[in-house]
């Protein structure tokens, strides 16, 4: 199974390089199965929600309205589907999600970005392949084993390509430890450990909306974990083999010794730590307050509902084929925000503290430290980069849409990606329900 993930990686990566010697070649956008022609990229949107309408929406079709036409909108919700070409700022025709194929038929786009709940994503992503339609799907890839599966056939069966939007790859932080890994400076990078800490406020907000239901987003640990474990393969350029996992909902769900439907209707408004009054912010009533009636959908949910089952508290351990350990670790209710990695290599350890929110002053918002023998450590300091998520959400939009982008890191992401970081949060979900060790060749096929 290694030497079956490793041949495909490589003949991933050789297909890349086609790819981006195409693009060198080509004046207009340049990767497989997009328009090569000097016309925009024609684009149609599903899932029209928040990532949708802003980040694919109103900061796609403004700022990269030379290379890209909006010609749809998509969303299972009639009223949030027009709600967000307002945002958006468009006169793409709407579509409700019983008319996908139609939008297809009617609107013949290059390329279609999918940006519903994560359990969806596969739907579109197939459908959208079989129509003869590139995807852009967001992270998670999906939210099942057999959904990969799905993905990766559909891929091969259609030759259409799938690319996702990994921006985490693009952050500043996530480059600098790109660049001290690949320089071989640490030698061989024998284990690490991850560190993600959400706190009351944004982990909380998991809790409030769809994603604390497994069957919605696969648990926090495909469709939060996705970006980490994404980040780690990237980094390492190795593969996962396997997994083992511990994780319960410690904190919120049945924890909580009061609940109700949503804040807004609840009785315990004056009492719970976790109310939210959603009527002072306006844009959450637009998107969604004035949506509930088609879809019942309440974006101010509870979070002690007992139906809650993402686990809140996670550890998860990895074995890689080139020999890494990682240990990661998932908690959601801390009281500050932000991330340890730390890098183990036969040369040096590098460390990596990601400050994001805390009740104590930090000097800069990132700290790197590489120490390579007992007596010597050098510090350094990082800041994020302007934009949506320091700057990458716009190096995403950059690499795939912009002509002759160079991408010598690699961090275009295609499905493979996508899938082996979904597949290990998936494979650490089966641990924790079987608690016995789940091999990632036993979840996928890739050939
Ligand atoms: N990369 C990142 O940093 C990042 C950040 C936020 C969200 N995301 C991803 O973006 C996606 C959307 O997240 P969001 O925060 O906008 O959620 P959201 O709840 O605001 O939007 C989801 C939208 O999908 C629609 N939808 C649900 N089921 C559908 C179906 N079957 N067909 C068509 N539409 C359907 C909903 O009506 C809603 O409008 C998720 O996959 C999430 O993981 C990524």
């Amino acid at each position: 199974m290694y030497r079956n993930l490793n041949l495909n990686r490589r003949q991933f990566v050789s297909k890349s390089a086609v790819i981006l010697s195409s693009a060198t070649l080509l004046p207009g956008l340049s990767f497989s199965g997009i328009n090569k022609t000097l016309k925009k990229v024609k684009v149609v949107l599903v899932g029209t929600g928040s990532r949708g309408s802003h980040t694919w929406g109103k900061n796609l079709v403004g700022p990269y309205s030379d290379y890209v036409e909006m010609v749809g909108l998509c969303d299972a919700n009639s009223k949030r589907v027009e709600v967000a070409k307002e945002i958006i700022g468009t006169n793409a025709k709407t579509y409700v999600s019983g008319d996908f194929d139609l939008m297809i038929r009617e609107q013949k786009p290059d390329m279609v970005i999918v940006t519903t709940t994560d359990c969806y994503h596969v739907d579109y992503i197939v459908r959208a392949m079989e129509l003869g339609c590139d995807v852009i799907s967001e992270k998670p890839i999906a939210t099942e084993a057999d959904q990969c599966q799905n993905i990766i056939d559909a891929e091969k069966r259609t030759g259409k390509k799938v690319y996702v939007g990994f921006n985490v790859r693009f952050m500043n932080e996530s480059a600098e430890m790109k660049r001290i890994l690949s320089s071989g400076e640490l030698g061989k990078i024998i284990s690490i450990d991850y560190q993600e800490y959400l706190d009351t406020s944004h982990g909380a907000s998991y809790f409030r909306r769809w994603h604390g239901k497994i069957k919605n987003s696969g648990s926090l640990l495909v469709h939060k974990s996705s970006h980490h474990f994404d980040l780690i393969n990237w980094l390492l350029e190795a593969d996962p083999v396997e997994v083992q996992a511990m994780g319960k909902v410690a904190y919120y769900g049945s924890n909580g010794k009061i609940r109700g439907k949503n804040c807004r209707s609840c009785d315990h408004k004056t009492s719970c730590p976790f109310y939210w009054d959603m009527t002072k912010d306006e844009g959450a009533m637009k998107m969604y307050g004035a949506c509930e009636d088609v879809d019942h959908y309440y974006r101010d949910g509870c979070v002690w509902d007992n139906e809650i089952d993402s686990y809140d508290t996670s550890t998860v351990q990895v074995s890689y084929d080139k020999g890494t350990q990682l240990t990661y670790t998932l908690n959601a209710f801390l009281p500050y925000e932000g991330q340890k990695i730390t890098f183990s290599g036969e040369h040096g350890k590098l460390d990596v503290r990601l400050f994001y929110r805390q009740p104590w002053e930090t000097d800069a918002p990132f700290e790197f430290r590489l120490t390579k023998d007992r007596k010597t450590t050098k510090r350094w300091t990082m800041k994020p980069g302007d934009g949506g998520h320091g700057g990458a959400d716009e190096r995403v939009k950059d690499m795939i849409f912009k002509p002759n982008q160079a991408d010598p890191t690699g961090q275009r992401a295609g499905s493979r990606a996508g899938v082996l970081s979904s597949l290990i949060g998936i494979a650490a979900r089966k641990s924790i329900e079987s608690k016995k060790t789940v091999k990632i060749s036993d979840l996928i096929k890739f050939s």
